[in-house]
C-alpha cells in the first residue's frame, strides 16, 4: 500500500468547498479530465508498439484503425467531456471553429468552457520525448441554457476558473490550479490512480536555466538577442544553461520545478511568436502565477491580454521571477 497521500480524486473532492459556487460541476469536469489523462496516457505508452506491429501503417495488431495521437487525444478529452452535462462549449487547437455541447434539455447544457492543446509537443512524439495536454477553463458569459458564443471564450486568462497540463514523461503527471496554489499528482500506472506528489508547487525566485528555439535567434528583436547573449556572460551566477524540450509542456513544468525562463518571442518571420494564447500561453501563465512567477507577452502579463480570436498567438515569456524581471528590463530600454 502507498503511504496515505492523497489520490487526485479524493483531493478535487476535498477542495470543492472552497469554491464560492461549487455545485460540483467544477471538480465534475475535473474528473473528466483525469479519466482522460488516463486513457491518453495509455496510447501514449504503446505509441511506438502500434507503429511496430501495425499492418500497411494505419491499423494495429488489433484490427483497430490507427489514429494519429493528437487526433486520438482530441477525441478523448471531447468526447469525456460530452459525457457529462457540464460544459457547454470546446475550443480544441485541432479544431478551427469552437465546438458547441448541447445539454440533455435546456437548462443542463453546461455553465463552463473548456480550451485545450490536447496533444502538445507533437514532433517529439515519432522520437519517444515527452508530449503533455494543455488546458483552460472558464465559467461562460452567456446564460446557461442558450447556445454558447464565441465571447465565451475571448475571456482574458485572468477570469479562468481552473487550469492545467497534463505531462507524459518519465512518469505521467498531472499538474493543476483553481487559483489556490499549484499542486501536481503522479500517476501510478499498475492501478491508474494519480497521487498528490508535488503538493504546493512554487518556481524558484531565480533560476539557472534559460529556454528558448535558439536556432530562431537571427529573427529575434534586438532586445531578446542582448537577452540572450545576457545569460551567456560570465558573470555572477552567469552563464546559465541553455534547456530546450521543444515540448511546451515539458519545457515549463522543468522550469517550474528547478527555476528558469521560457522565451517564445516575436520575430521577423512570426509577428506574434508561435504560441497559442487561450490554450497555450494563458493556462501556463495562471499556473506560473499562483507558483510565485510572471508570465508576459512582453508589455503586458498575459492574463490580461483581451483575446479576439480563438486561436490567436502570443509572444510568450514565462518563469522564475527575478528572471522574467530582468528580460522586462532588457525590453523596455
Ligand atoms: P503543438 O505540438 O501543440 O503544435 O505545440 C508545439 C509548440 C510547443 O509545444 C513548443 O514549445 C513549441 O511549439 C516548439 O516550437 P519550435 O519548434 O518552433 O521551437
Ligand atoms: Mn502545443
Ligand atoms: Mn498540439
Amino acid at each position: 500500500m502507498p503511504h496515505q497521500k492523497s489520490t487526485l480524486g479524493e483531493f478535487i473532492i476535498k477542495n470543492q468547498s472552497s469554491f464560492t459556487y461549487s455545485t460540483g460541476e467544477l471538480s465534475s469536469l475535473l474528473n473528466a479530465l483525469r479519466l482522460a489523462a488516463k486513457v491518453v496516457n495509455h496510447e501514449v505508452n504503446k505509441a511506438g508498439l502500434v507503429d511496430l506491429f501495425g499492418d500497411s501503417g494505419d491499423v494495429n495488431v488489433q484490427g483497430e484503425q490507427q489514429q494519429k495521437l493528437d487526433v486520438f487525444a482530441n477525441k478523448t478529452f471531447i468526447q469525456s467531456l460530452k459525457n457529462r452535462n457540464i460544459v457547454c462549449g470546446i475550443v480544441s487547437e485541432e479544431n478551427d471553429e469552437f465546438i458547441t455541447i448541447k445539454g440533455q434539455d435546456k437548462e443542463s447544457n453546461g455553465k463552463y468552457v473548456v480550451l485545450m492543446d490536447p496533444l502538445d509537443g507533437s514532433s517529439n512524439i515519432d522520437v519517444n520525448v515527452s508530449v503533455g495536454t494543455i488546458f483552460s477553463i472558464f465559467r461562460r458569459i452567456t446564460p446557461v441554457g442558450t447556445p454558447v458564443e464565441e465571447k465565451d471564450f475571448l475571456q482574458p486568462g485572468r477570469a479562468q476558473v481552473a487550469a492545467g497540463y497534463v505531462f507524459y514523461g518519465t512518469s505521467t503527471m498531472l499538474v493543476y490550479t483553481t487559483g489556490d496554489g499549484v499542486n501536481g499528482f503522479t500517476l501510478n500506472p499498475a492501478i491508474g490512480t494519480f497521487y498528490l506528489s508535488h503538493p504546493n508547487i512554487k518556481i524558484p525566485k531565480n533560476g539557472s536555466i534559460y529556454s528558448v528555439n535558439e536556432g530562431n535567434y537571427s529573427h529575434f528583436p534586438d532586445s531578446v538577442k542582448k537577452y540572450i547573449k545576457y545569460c551567456q556572460e560570465i558573470e555572477d551566477d552567469r552563464p546559465y544553461s541553455q534547456r530546450y524540450i521543444g515540448s511546451l509542456v515539458s519545457d515549463f513544468h522543468r522550469n517550474m520545478l528547478k527555476g528558469g525562463i521560457y522565451l517564445y518571442p516575436n520575430s521577423t518571420v512570426n509577428a506574434d511568436g508561435k504560441l497559442r494564447l487561450l490554450y497555450e500561453c494563458n493556462p501556463m501563465a495562471f499556473l506560473a502565477e499562483q507558483a510565485g512567477g510572471i508570465a508576459t507577452d512582453g508589455q503586458v502579463d498575459i492574463l490580461d491580454v483581451v483575446p479576439t480570436n480563438i486561436h490567436e498567438r502570443a509572444p510568450f515569456y514565462c518563469g522564475s521571477s527575478s528572471m522574467v524581471k530582468k528580460l522586462l528590463e532588457f525590453i523596455h530600454k
